[in-house]
């Protein structure tokens, strides 16, 4: 039965290393025209009216981000601080115990952002809270600019898939909760289950009939990993439109 109000929560990672920065701060929190990394993603959420925000941080970092990100920037909608684990799935799952403490059941969505993304925008969560709710799953990605190619291990090209078949993914991925939820119980029980996972899609993919829905992200809203990827972010930012849309 449809509920009446279907909530929308969204889990914000920020419990990663950062080993690929090469950095003693962690990317996250690196600034960014004068603000943490992370700020930006909040405040796209903030605007957007996402209905609860959990922040996923590490145990080391979880004062830094209650004092210096969610009460100095009054991120209001965060509702609680909570600690990640070693690999990104890890941190996905107690973001998804939280929202079940939060009470998340049934068809709420539940939006799941990586906070070294910043160019998280109205657009975007717009379109991604739509065909959650259209098709039980779907991941931000964009057609891939590239040819890609599938290499053996030795390092030469065996298989060039059609470029026009092939997309790179982002975050946010968004889902309905009690499917994410169940996928996330069932691999969490199965350690064959858990190896290689590096997105909530693939979690889908995995552990349910559910087909994932890829939906239009943008070309900009590229992931912090390595140095020069702050140096494209700043030069990005410089001609941002910061009118982040709004959820009705
Ligand atoms: N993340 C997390 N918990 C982890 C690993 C990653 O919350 N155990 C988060 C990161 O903070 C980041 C997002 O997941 O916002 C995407 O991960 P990635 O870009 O791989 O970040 P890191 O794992 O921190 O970086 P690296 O892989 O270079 O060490
Ligand atoms: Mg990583």
């Amino acid at each position: 039965m449809e509920q009446k109000h279907r909530r929308c929560g969204a889990i914000v990672l920020a419990a990663g290393k950062g080993s690929r920065m090469k950095s003693s701060v962690p990317k996250q929190f690196l600034p960014l025209r004068g603000k943490p990394v992370l700020y930006y993603s909040l405040a796209a959420l903030e605007a957007y009216r996402a209905d609860d925000i959990v922040l996923v941080s590490s145990r080391e970092e979880a004062e830094y981000c209650r004092r210096e990100i969610v009460e100095k920037y009054a991120f209001s909608r965060v509702r609680s601080v909570v600690l990640g684990g070693r690999e990104r799935y890890h941190s996905v799952y107690a973001g998804l115990k939280e929202l079940e403490r939060l009470g998340y059941a049934g068809a709420d969505l539940v939006l799941i952002h990586d906070g070294a993304r910043p160019f998280l925008d109205g657009e975007i969560l717009g379109r991604v809270c739509r065909d959650a709710a259209q098709y039980g799953a779907c991941a931000a990605g964009m057609p891939s600019k590239d040819t890609v190619k599938l290499a053996d291990a030795a390092g030469f090209a065996v298989q060039t898939p059609d470029r026009s078949l092939v997309w790179t993914v982002q975050t946010p991925q968004a889902f309905v909760f009690s499917l994410i939820r169940d996928a996330y119980e069932r691999m969490m029980a199965s350690e064959s289950s858990q190896e290689n996972v590096t997105d909530d899609a693939m979690v889908i993919e995995r552990m349910t009939d559910c087909r994932v829905r890829l939906t239009e992200g943008s070309y900009r809203n590229m992931k912090i990993t390595t140095p020069e990827d702050l140096i494209l972010a700043e030069a990005l930012m410089g001609g941002a439109d910061d009118g982040y849309g709004k959820r009705d």
